[in-house]
């Protein structure tokens, strides 16, 4: 057990990725490296990136060994043979290909996604990812800088009333964005909403009008539009439409994606290019249904419970 993550349906993706030592594999969200350390433990050899660079910082810490990081940059420099088991890049997965290339792992035998946030991210103090915490409304994955500037706060500012409608209908899947969306243009003229605490009361309000509202009740309703608001700052949807495509072609023939994903818009996207993938002839699909967690693993870890893992295998 990790304090940073908890590797959701490790021993799934282990057997289905088919791990073998001396294969090449990449793990284009490192997290707390759980997925990472299964795969060096069998022997295999890892490209880890991440957009987060505490993932990277924590990843270097705890297999310092094995690890080379590449600081800032997204390769070795040309020519450089490296023996290193695990390579860290801090970077984002929708450049997949590039970064691969530039590392020597366009050939991969294996590529896995764990989609959403890490445990560290929701659990940071100081980030905005929890609804549970008070803290600025920030929500960036990558806070160097170098995927945009642009924070929770910053949407909540200067998307109008029919886009924010949009946001969170879209990224929410909330009923009542209609009313949030007009309470927060209104509120917005009075006082800025900056934290994760002004923007749980201005939801309270919204249905406090009406009759008090459950605790529960609150805690679906925050749960949503604080993740259509981390989706749209992370550019998340986008992120994984961009990188499937590229994945299957640093794929070896008879490699496997796996994707595990935690809402059905992420799943319907994986779906939705695995069966494309299918159409234009490229492989198979392995997982006829999404895998999810085993009773025991839902018991030891309830943040498993939306995971659907999807693999597919190219052909021979
Ligand atoms: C669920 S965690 C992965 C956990 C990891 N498999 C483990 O076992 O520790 C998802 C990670 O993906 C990273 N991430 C999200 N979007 C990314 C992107 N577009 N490119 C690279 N990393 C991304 C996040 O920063 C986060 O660390």
């Amino acid at each position: 057990m990790s304090d940073f993550h908890n590797p959701v349906l490790l021993k799934e993706v282990i057997e289905l990725l088919r791990v073998k030592k001396d294969g090449k594999y990449i793990d284009a969200t490192l997290g707390g490296g759980g997925h990472t350390g299964e795969i060096l433990k069998r022997g295999g050899v890892v490209l880890g990136l991440d957009i987060d660079e505490d993932a990277l910082a924590y990843v270097e810490k705890n297999f310092k060994f094995l690890a080379s990081r590449q600081r800032r940059r997204k390769a070795r420099r040309s020519g450089q043979i490296s023996n290193f088991k695990l390579i860290l890049v801090h970077g984002n997965f929708k450049d997949i290909d590039e970064i691969a290339r530039l590392n020597k792992f366009e050939k991969a035998d294996g590529i896995i996604f764990d989609l959403g946030v890490s445990t560290h991210q929701i659990e940071s103090e100081d980030r905005g990812f929890s609804f549970q915490k008070n803290a600025p409304l920030d929500m960036r994955m990558d806070r160097s800088g170098e995927s945009g500037e642009v924070t929770a706060a910053d949407l909540l500012k200067v998307l109008d009333k029919g886009e924010l409608y949009e946001l969170f209908t879209k990224l929410g899947e909330e009923h009542r964005a209609r009313a949030i969306s007009e309470n927060i243009v209104r509120s917005r003229g009075i006082s800025p909403i900056e934290t994760t605490d002004d923007l749980v009361s201005l939801l309270k309000k919204t249905y406090g009008i009406e009759k008090e509202i459950s605790g529960k009740r609150l805690a679906e309703i925050s749960k949503r539009v604080f993740q259509a608001l981390r989706i749209a700052v992370n550019s998340e949807l986008k992120n994984i439409e961009e990188a499937l495509p590229k994945a299957i072609k640093i794929l070896k023939a008879g490699g496997r994606i796996g994707v595990v994903s935690f809402h059905s818009l992420e799943d319907r996207i994986v779906k939705t290019i695995f069966n494309r993938f299918m159409d234009e002839k490229l492989g198979k699909i392995i997982t006829d249904k999404p895998i999810t967690p085993s009773y025991e693993e839902l018991k030891m870890n309830r943040r498993s419970r939306s995971a659907k893992l999807r693999v597919f295998e190219k052909n021979n």
